[in-house]
């Protein structure tokens, strides 16, 4: 099951990349421009909800078998003191766990808003946020960018 989730979880990160910052740009430009909150917005960033939570799941399965993980766990102490132990371990899912929060927040405060400036401003915002946190916790160097 690792050798099958692992590349949907690494080809799926460009999915999520290529769709958060369509979303991110498209809210800038409502931003700047005071534009309509379209329904078509609301729905984008419905589906950029639904990637995030296919990661997420992807991802925790992951943790749970994943051989690097476990071989992390039965050496917690040299995991602390190994940059990649520790990113695979702790970093990369916590912050990438954070992101999807701070994400999954800034839809429903989306929803909440009244007036479509505030839409979007909540969007640029928890969104742009969670990107950064994404970005900065991608393993880019050690991992490879596509699966084939
Ligand atoms: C938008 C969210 C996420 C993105 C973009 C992302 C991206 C990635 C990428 C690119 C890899 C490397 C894949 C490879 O080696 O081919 C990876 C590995 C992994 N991710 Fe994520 N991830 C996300 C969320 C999560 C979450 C929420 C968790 C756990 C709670 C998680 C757990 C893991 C684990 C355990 C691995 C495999 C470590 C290994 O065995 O080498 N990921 N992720």
């Amino acid at each position: 099951m690792y050798s099958a989730l692992l590349p949907i979880h690494n080809i799926l990160r460009w999915a999520f990349l290529a769709l958060a910052i369509w979303v991110l740009v498209k809210s800038v430009i409502g931003l700047m421009g005071n534009k309509t909150f379209t329904p078509g917005d609301k729905k984008l960033g419905g589906i950029l909800l639904g990637f995030a939570h296919l990661q997420l799941l992807i991802g925790i399965i992951l943790w749970f078998i994943s051989p690097n993980v476990q071989a992390a766990l039965a050496n917690m102490g040299g995991a602390m003191k190994d940059s990649i132990q520790r990113m695979q371990l702790l970093e990369h899912p916590l912050t990438m766990i954070l992101a999807i929060v701070l994400i999954q927040i800034g839809r429903i405060k989306t929803k909440k808003a009244y007036a479509d400036s505030d839409k979007h401003r909540r969007t640029v915002v928890y969104l742009g946020i969670g990107l950064v946190l994404i970005l900065s916790r991608i393993p880019w160097t050690t991992t490879p960018l596509f699966p084939f």
